[in-house]
């Protein structure tokens, strides 16, 4: 069977990150954090003090020269950056405030798309990849696209927990006010902006329980992936 892709995007808090994961394992999938692959470079730019705002082809020089690997197992996975880990610091608050911003230069997005492309095609059966252009722009191709949505304020709420739980405490508000201005960047920039995929299946999470969105979008899912068999087979005979 050839890789099939699916795709959750959505804003910061939504829930994608709970739920991509999840639902890779229980396809026996890979998971695709492109998220993490920002995060990633603008933790470099920050730590050796470079401009993020310029031009990406610095950034990318560097991460090349320096080494990004991504370690897999079944469970997780693991960000290195020239052999340091790095998979806890890049979900740093001013992390996620740097990534947005180097997101938003052409360089750096399509050294993004061609890694993320290369880990897919590592993955024989299927991948769930996560982000904010997945359906739009990395996987057009994608079997099932899902844009998760949810009110700022359950978001904020899901936010400063995950971060309390990494060690970093911050009021509300601030968290409220940090998703909100990366909303801003991440819809408004002139490169792959964050749009809902035209064939996207909208989910709106504020009021489901984790247990309830995963069950639903599994059973997508698998509806997708029959639909796809049955049109394999159909374009086979
Ligand atoms: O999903 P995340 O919070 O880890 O993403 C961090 C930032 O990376 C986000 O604010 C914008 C950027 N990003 C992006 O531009 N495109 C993606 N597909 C994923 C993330």
């Amino acid at each position: 069977m050839s890789r099939v892709v699916v795709t959750i995007d959505g804003p910061a808090g939504s829930g994608k990150s709970t739920l991509a994961p999840e639902l890779a394992s229980r396809m026996g999938w890979s998971h695709l954090d492109s998220g993490a692959l920002y995060r990633v470079l603008a933790w470099l730019a920050s730590r050796r003090g470079l401009d993020l705002t310029t031009t990406g082809t610095s950034i990318i020089h560097l991460a090349d020269e320096v080494g990004i690997d991504l370690q897999r197992t079944a469970t997780s996975q693991k960000f290195l950056v020239g052999g340091e880990d790095v998979t806890e610091g890049i979900r740093a608050p001013e992390v996620s405030h740097a990534a947005s911003h180097v997101a938003k230069l052409p360089e750096i997005r399509d050294w993004v798309v061609r890694r993320l492309r290369g880990l897919a095609d590592q993955s024989p059966d299927g991948v769930v990849a996560d982000g904010r252009d997945m359906g739009t722009v990395v996987f057009p191709d994608a079997i099932l696209k899902i844009f998760l949505e949810a009110s700022a304020d359950e978001r904020a709420r899901r936010r400063q927990k995950e971060l309390a739980e990494r060690g970093y405490e911050q009021t509300l508000d601030t968290v409220r006010m940090e998703l909100l201005s990366r909303d801003d960047v991440d819809r408004n920039r002139a490169h792959s902006p964050m749009v809902p995929a035209k064939d996207a299946i909208h989910i709106d999470t504020t009021d489901c329980s984790v247990a309830e969105v995963t069950a639903r979008v599994e059973k997508l899912i698998r509806r997708a992936v029959d639909d796809n068999n049955t049109q394999t087979n159909e374009n086979a005979s």
